[in-house]
């Protein structure tokens, strides 16, 4: 049994999947970035479904429905800011991936699109962020026969992946 791993150059809310992944802040009440992104193009109920899963820990996920996203859940993710790496920092953002592969699967869904979490206000080096990105999303295809797509909204992310997928897994 294997699923698809693949990268998208651009805007997350292009991928057509069940699920899209939020890198939100613990208060899950919207910010900049993706996160801002996100909320936008859901619409306010996004902010009121939020709310009573708030604080979401670092590593965890919480979900709610995407609303003005049409059939789309999102899966709100908080990355760990990037203080070193020394700070248990490559744990949790593997635990963010981690957990919302296992939601997915766990409501039986099949497409999920993440973007770089944690790589834009958090702070995380694209590079270190992409080989736990592809590492963590490689070793779950080969055995969950999930399409998982990794949004890239900028050059540096886009190339950091590409070159963490193209190297032997
Ligand atoms: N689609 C895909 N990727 C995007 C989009 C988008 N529409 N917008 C931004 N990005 C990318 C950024 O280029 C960056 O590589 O998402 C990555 C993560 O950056 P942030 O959104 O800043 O997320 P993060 O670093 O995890 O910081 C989270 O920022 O906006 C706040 O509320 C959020 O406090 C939280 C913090």
């Amino acid at each position: 049994m294997s699923g698809n791993l693949s990268l998208h150059r651009g805007n997350i809310l292009d991928v057509a999947c069940d699920a899209i992944v939020n890198a939100a802040n613990s208060a899950l009440m919207g910010g900049g970035g993706v996160d801002g992104a996100i909320h936008r193009a859901a619409g306010p109920r996004l902010k009121e479904a939020c709310r009573p899963l708030a604080p979401c820990p670092t590593g965890e996920v919480r979900v709610t429905p995407g609303f003005q996203l049409g059939d789309r859940l999102v899966f709100h993710t908080v990355g760990p800011v990037w203080r070193g790496g020394g700070e248990g920092e490559p744990a949790l953002l593997e635990a963010c991936y981690r957990n919302c592969l296992d939601e997915l699967v766990r409501r039986e869904l099949v497409s999920i699109a993440f973007p770089a979490i944690s790589t834009g206000v958090y702070g995380y080096p694209p590079q270190s962020a992409a080989a736990v990105a592809v590492t963590i999303c490689r070793a779950f295809v080969e055995r969950h026969e999930v399409d998982i797509t990794l949004a890239a909204f900028d050059q540096i992310n886009y190339d950091a992946i590409a070159t963490a997928l193209s190297a032997p897994g």
